[in-house]
Formats: structure tokens, sequence, C-alpha cells
């Protein structure tokens, strides 16, 4: 057991240690921020990532260990907690091998399996070694989003309409205005008249930027089973726009509308609503890499509005003072089953979106040839 982890209750001098399974944009502009806020709690130890020179350079910046193994990280009894912020294809087996390394709690990056079979297993060393996981789709942490929750009512129930409209500059300039990035591949640019191109950039989509959401529309429609894609384009150069139903039809049906798009758009939204016949709500989040205090939400009934927010801080701070509670023992992790049930909603979607863009594809050349 570490020697800084006997029984540390929040906010006491002896910070729990965190570990982080790759450096790369996402540790260096959104987790290391965040941590640096919450220093009388957590206390960044180990910093691991396949490329040496950023593991070295990300973890002096922070006074932490460094190593280029996932064994070593692992194996730091100064390390309570894991953050996965590797690439998405090893995000299930790190999240595995952190459970089975006995440590007090896991963050996995979004998404946190990119398929059933990894999602059941996930599930199955969970169950067994009963470490909490969360995942990082930190809107589901984020305050606004929670006081919505708390005062919501009977909107899921009653919700005809649920839009999540995410307009984002590309990534790398959130990225630059947060730090100072060490690593960044080269880009190039994809033929969209492929339809595989445009069939992996809607997948790309859905399982990278959307998933953020996906977890908030399923609190809206938690039955998927009748999930059906009416609509599926993509946005040039990255985005998309998807209508579902979900539901039975006729009476109870659900409409989502999913929309995307980014480019060099002034100005960033980050869009979620649900709408009633009497009821709607509006929950404007700030946008990925911003830390700048949380989400605000309007409830409005009967033409009466109620705004919830800005508070403090946002989802990703809100994440790790969840894990922190989660690896005191102070507050229940989410159960797998929610966590496997938005994986499974998400590649759901993602599956069906592909399909329809693909008919759609066929029929405008099969239209073309005729
Ligand atoms: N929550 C958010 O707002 C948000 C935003 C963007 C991305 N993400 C997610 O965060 C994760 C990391 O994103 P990023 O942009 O930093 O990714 P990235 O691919 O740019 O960087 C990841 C880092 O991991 C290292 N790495 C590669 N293989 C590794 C391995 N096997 N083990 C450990 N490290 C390894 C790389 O050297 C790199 O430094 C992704 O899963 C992504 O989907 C989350």
């Amino acid at each position: 057991m570490s020697s800084h982890s006997q029984a540390t209750p929040l906010g006491s001098p002896k910070p729990l240690g965190v570990g982080i399974l790759g450096a790369g944009p996402v540790t260096q502009a959104i987790h290391l921020p965040s941590l640096a806020r919450l220093r009388n709690i957590l206390e960044v130890r180990h910093i691991m990532d396949v490329d040496a020179a950023v593991a070295e350079s990300v973890a002096a910046r922070v006074g932490a260990n460094h190593s280029t193994s996932m064994d070593a990280l692992l194996g730091d009894p100064d390390v309570d907690i894991v953050a996965i912020c590797s690439p998405h294809q090893f995000h299930a087996d790190q999240v595995i091998a952190a459970c089975r390394a006995g440590k007090k709690a896991v963050l996995c990056e979004k998404p946190f399996a990119m398929s059933g079979e990894e999602a059941a297993r996930i599930s199955a060393v969970s169950a067994e070694t009963g470490v909490p996981i969360i995942v990082g789709a930190m809107h589901t942490f984020d305050p606004g989003w929670l006081a919505a929750e708390a005062n919501w009512g009977d909107l899921p129930e009653n919700v005809h309409t649920i839009r999540s409209s995410i307009v984002l500059p590309p990534n790398a300039r959130f990225e630059d205005f947060a730090t100072e990035i060490i690593t960044r591949p080269a880009g190039s640019t994809p033929d969209y008249s492929d339809i595989e191109v445009i069939k992996s950039a809607l997948r790309g989509g859905i399982m990278g930027l959307a998933i953020h959401d996906l977890p908030l529309v399923r609190r809206f429609t938690p039955d998927f089973e009748d999930l059906e894609v009416l609509q599926a384009r993509h946005v040039r150069p990255f985005g998309y726009v998807i209508s579902l139903r979900c539901g039975k039809h006729g009476a109870g049906d659900r409409i989502i509308e999913l929309r995307a798009a980014m480019n060099a758009t002034w100005k960033p939204e980050w869009a979620f609503e649900a709408i009633s016949d009497d009821a709607a709500l509006r929950v404007d989040f700030t946008p990925s890499y911003v830390q700048a205090g949380s989400a605000v939400a309007t409830i409005t009934r009967n033409a009466t509005s109620t705004t919830y927010g800005p508070f403090e801080h946002n989802g990703y701070e809100g994440e790790w003072r969840e894990l922190a509670q989660l690896a005191l023992g102070t507050k229940q992790p989410p159960s797998a089953e929610t966590l496997i049930n938005d994986l499974t909603f998400a590649i759901a979607i993602a599956d069906a979106t592909v399909d329809v863009a693909a008919a759609e594809h066929a029929n405008s050349h099969a239209g073309a040839r005729s």
C-alpha cells in the first residue's frame, strides 16, 4: 500500500496520488490544469508515455516520476488513482490492467472502449475487482448539468425532442490557447469522395465528439432498442448532422438531433436541449479544453425560466473531485451497467449512421449511373 495513501479525508494534508497513462494534449491542456487547482486533495505522482521525451518533460512540470511502461506506473505504490489518456485503442486493456493492479479508482478518457466485446471485458473486471471506473464524459460531472438534473422534474418522461449542437474551432486552436503542447501529429487532407473516408469520419465524430453528450441524451432515452437513423450527413472538414428517432412509432417517439461543425466558425457553442410540450431545458457548456466555470442551464416551464449557474468549476474538475471521493469510498461509483449502456448506445448510433450514409452514397451513385 502507498505510504501516501492511508486514510486521507477530502482536503486532508495527505493528497491521493495520481498516475497518468498517456501525456498528450488532453493530459497537458485539460487534466494537469484541473489537478493544479486540487493540490490539497490530489497530487500527480507518475506520468507514463510511450514517448520518453514527452513523459519526462511533462512529469518535470509537476515534479512527478516518469516512465515509458504501463507496468512501472501501475506498480508504483504512490499511485492511488490512474487516468488513462492514451489513444482510444489502448483504453480497454489499460482500464483492465489498472483494475487488476488494485488501484483505488480509474478515470478512462472517452471512449472507454470501441466494441461491445471490450465493454463486456471491462464490466467483468470491474465487477470482479470492485475498482470504481468513471469515463471522461465531462459534461455529466458539470455542476450546471447536475443542477439541471436536480430540477428538471418529469421532463425525461415527457420529452419529445433532444438536441446536441456543437460548433467548435479545430482542437489545436484550443490546445494552443491552453498550454504549450509538446507533441502534435501532422495532419493530411482526406479524400471526401471516398465513402470509406466519410464512414470513418462519421464514426470518429460519434465516438470522439458526440460521445461527450450521448450519456446526457440517454438520460432522456433510457430505452434505445428502437433506434432509427433518419438522416446522416458528414459536414466538412469535420462534423455531422444526424437525425434519429427513438421509441415506439407514434406516441412516445423521441427525435434526437446531433449536430457538430468543427471549423473556423466563430463563435463556439456547445448546447444540449431537451424539449417537451410544456417544458424545455437548455444547457450551454463551455467548449472543450476551456476551464472557465461551469455550464449554464435554463429550465423553462409554463413560460417561466430559471437559470442555474455558472458555478465555479466545470466537468473536468468535477471528474477529479468525484475520483477523489470514489478512491476514499465516500461516494458510490456509477454502475458498470450505466457505462456499458452508454457505450452500447454510442456504438448503435455509430453503426446505424454509417449504414445510412453508405446506403445514401450507393443510391446517389446508382441514380447518377441510370
Ligand atoms: N475529455 C475531452 O475533452 C477530450 C478531448 C479530446 C480528446 N479526448 C480523449 O483523450 C485521449 C487522449 O487524447 P489526446 O488528444 O491527448 O491524444 P494523443 O493521441 O494526441 O496523445 C496521447 C499520448 O499518448 C501516448 N501514447 C501512445 N500510445 C500509448 C500507450 N500505449 N500508452 C500510453 N501512452 C501512449 C502518445 O505518445 C501521446 O503522447 C483520447 O482518448 C481522446 O479521445 C478527450
